[in-house]
């Protein structure tokens, strides 16, 4: 069957808008086949309950339900929540934590992104940078910001004398939004836990968040960001307390440049409340 180009076009448009605008493979896959039950298969749904398979040994521990990763696929919101607090409180090292979000299937971006952006910088860095969610240059790198919006960042870094090598940064959502829509609360929320623990694991002395939704993910406030900028805060993880302050993302500042003016207000406070350190 041919189909009409201005009908291509038309379903091109459409995808675009629904925010599908890259092919993440090869090949295209009919997922509808894919999941298509053949009539006559015997569900195991039908089976009769002598036939079923006996139930893995009932177990309270939520990890458990991470290793399998169809039952995350399925859970409810607070049981991938749950499985996500405790798979990201059983990291040791930020080496286990990136393995761990590699595998964890409870979040849905991981089935669009090309990959899992975790971090950049030097581990050991008395400051960390968190921003929202990767973007398209960050997917197809698989390092958070290296787009336009990552070279204004290094160009700030550079205003106060820091680089990647003595700065770490990383987002609150490790995986590409489809189409760089904004993440959803509840994908927010799921993936909280392993940005938490990525920032007990650094415990810097100084974190800064990039953009309202990472200040608010991380620092509990519900202010826009120009109301929250510039503010020192706490974020409070493992029983220590981190100075914190949110800034303008770069990304709105390239947007609206006039702004930046607040935002190099902002990394003055920082530099010197790291060289007092
Ligand atoms: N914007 C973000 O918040 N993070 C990135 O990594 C890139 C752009």
């Amino acid at each position: 069957m041919s189909i009409p180009p201005e009908d291509v076009a038309a379903l091109l448009r459409w995808y675009a808008d629904m925010g599908v605008d890259t092919a993440i493979a090869e090949e295209p896959v009919d997922r509808f086949a894919e999941s298509a039950v053949p009539a006559r298969s015997p569900s195991p749904l039908a089976r009769p309950i002598a036939e079923a398979p006996r139930a893995a040994e009932p177990s309270p521990s939520v990890p458990r339900l991470a290793t399998a990763a169809s039952a995350l696929l399925t859970a409810t919101p607070d049981a991938v929540e749950l499985a996500a607090r405790e798979q990201a409180r059983s990291a040791r090292t930020l080496e286990e934590l990136r393995d761990i979000l590699d595998r964890f299937e409870g979040c849905a971006l991981k089935a669009t992104a090309s990959r899992l952006v975790f971090a950049d910088g030097a581990a050991d860095a008395d400051i960390m940078f968190v921003g929202e969610a990767p973007g398209r240059d960050e997917d197809i790198q698989g390092k958070p910001f290296v787009g336009r919006s990552g070279q204004l960042l290094d160009r700030m870094l550079a205003a106060i004398e820091l680089d990647r090598t003595k700065a770490y940064i990383a987002n609150v959502v490790p995986w590409r939004p489809p189409g760089n829509r904004d993440p959803t609360p509840q994908e927010t929320t799921i993936c909280r836990p392993f940005i938490e623990r990525q920032i007990e694991l650094v415990a810097p002395k100084i974190l800064v968040c990039l953009g309202a939704r990472s200040a608010q993910a991380l620092l509990g406030v519900t202010e826009g960001i120009l109301k929250l900028r510039g503010r020192w805060l706490e974020h409070e993880i493992g029983g220590r307390h981190i100075r914190a302050m949110a800034t303008l993302h770069p990304a709105y500042l390239l947007r609206q440049p006039v702004q930046k003016r607040l935002a190099w207000r902002d990394f003055r406070a920082i530099r010197s409340a790291l060289s007092k350190d």
